[in-house]
């Protein structure tokens, strides 16, 4: 008798027990998304354990302790940092200071009396911004720089590693849909991105030395319409990405690691390249001294939730004409430094496929790629179901 109501006070508390888990349960839940929804903007990160910053002397961070450097792009970011109002007058001021302006080839003239405008139009009348699913948030965004009249690259990329899988979003960034001095493939282009709606474009010249404005253009897109991305591949047309091994490498990161990251094949400690003959040619007038560790443009993968912070730095560091070295400067203002992966490979080891297809085990990124060797990759990457 005694016993038995024993256990039914034991049952009565168990079950008053279990209601009050269950009633903070469901309460936590709907707290946790409420505070999802109401994001914190930079400067206000909350209890990340990972903090950028970009302190207002950016001297230490870039590497320019010294005295007054006397190369241009030194001498502005020591002084005065990035520029700020006319962006047209920026340039012209840069062209009369800079003694042998000149003499520099044409499109670092054209580079450096545009570099400091930054707003340009949607470039694709009759075709919307393509948005980005909101929930779920693209946990991996794949953000391809293309150009206009490179359709069989893209093709290839949606055929192949950048087609629908769930959680991964494919966008491809582009200039004006006009060249210099032409064609127009606007009309082809409209087409394109009704079929697809992946194609984000803007109105401006696709030169290589605007590359760095596409990724400031894209940052903005990014920051305003895509703000919970998880992860961001920064590729370029002709890479090979093989999305599993990176979904995989990105599953495997310990949470402080991936609030901070920026990731890919590093160059530490290059070197301007002098020889005017070059594409990556950089004046000694204009650029003094090694670059910052940087890593390849050909394919890097940062948090998305840097965007906003990379876009206020863009606003304090000065231009420079390179986009995957303007990159890591602007990391580097963060106080971020590239980390290097041995998957992401700029040149496949010598020319060809290697004929043991196991080498494929560890490739995250590969670059360049033609459409065709795209395709092969990727057949090749489809049947590795032997063990290794
Ligand atoms: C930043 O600091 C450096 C020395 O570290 C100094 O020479 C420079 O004038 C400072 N720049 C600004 C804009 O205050
Ligand atoms: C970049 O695009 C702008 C806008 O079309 C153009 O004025 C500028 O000359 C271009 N830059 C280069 C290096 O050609």
């Amino acid at each position: 008798m005694r016993c038995s109501r024993c256990v039914l006070c034991l049952l009565a508390l168990l079950t008053l027990l279990a209601l009050k888990v269950y009633i903070e349960w469901s309460a936590g839940g709907l707290g946790l998304r409420g505070q999802r929804e109401a994001r914190a903007p930079p400067g206000r990160a909350g209890a990340l354990p990972f903090r950028p910053s970009l302190p207002a002397n950016l001297s230490g961070r870039l590497g320019q302790p010294g005295p007054p450097a006397t190369a241009y792009w030194n001498r502005q970011q020591l002084l005065s940092g990035a520029p700020a109002g006319d962006c047209r007058a920026w340039g012209r001021a840069a062209a009369a200071q800079i003694p042998d302006f000149a003499s520099y080839p044409e499109p670092h003239r054209r580079f450096l009396l545009s570099a400091a405008c930054r707003d340009y139009p949607w470039g694709l009348s009759g075709a919307g911004v393509p948005g980005c699913p909101d929930s779920p948030a693209p946990y991996l965004l794949l953000a391809v720089k293309s150009s206009a009249g490179r359709f069989g690259e893209r093709q290839a990329i949606r055929e192949t590693w950048g087609g629908p899988q769930p959680g991964v979003r494919l966008l491809f960034l582009l200039g004006s849909a006009r060249g210099e001095p032409g064609p127009d493939l606007s009309a082809l282009l409209r087409w394109e991105s009704r079929r697809h709606g992946d194609l984000l474009l803007w109105d401006f010249l696709d030169v290589p030395f605007n590359r760095s404005l596409k990724d400031v253009l894209f940052l903005r897109w990014l920051a305003r319409r895509c703000p919970r991305a998880t992860f961001v591949l920064r590729a370029q047309d002709d890479s090979f990405v093989h999305v599993r091994a990176l979904l995989r490498l990105l599953r495997a990161l310990p949470p402080a690691a991936a609030r901070g990251l920026y990731l890919g094949h590093v160059f530490d400690r290059a070197s301007p390249v002098r020889s005017p003959k070059g594409p990556y040619y950089v004046p000694e007038s204009f650029y003094a001294g090694p670059y910052p560790a940087y890593a390849s443009g050909g394919g890097y993968v940062f948090a998305g939730q840097l965007a906003p912070w990379l876009l206020r730095a863009a606003e304090r560091v000065v231009p420079f004409p390179i986009d995957d070295v303007y990159s890591g400067l602007c990391f580097r203002a963060l106080g971020l430094a590239p980390q290097h992966h041995p998957g992401f490979l700029t040149n496949w080891p010598s020319g060809g496929e290697p004929e043991n297809p196991c080498t494929h085990r560890s490739l995250v990124l590969v670059q360049p790629r033609d459409p065709q060797q795209t395709i092969r990759l990727w057949k090749v990457l489809q049947n590795l179901r032997a063990p290794c």
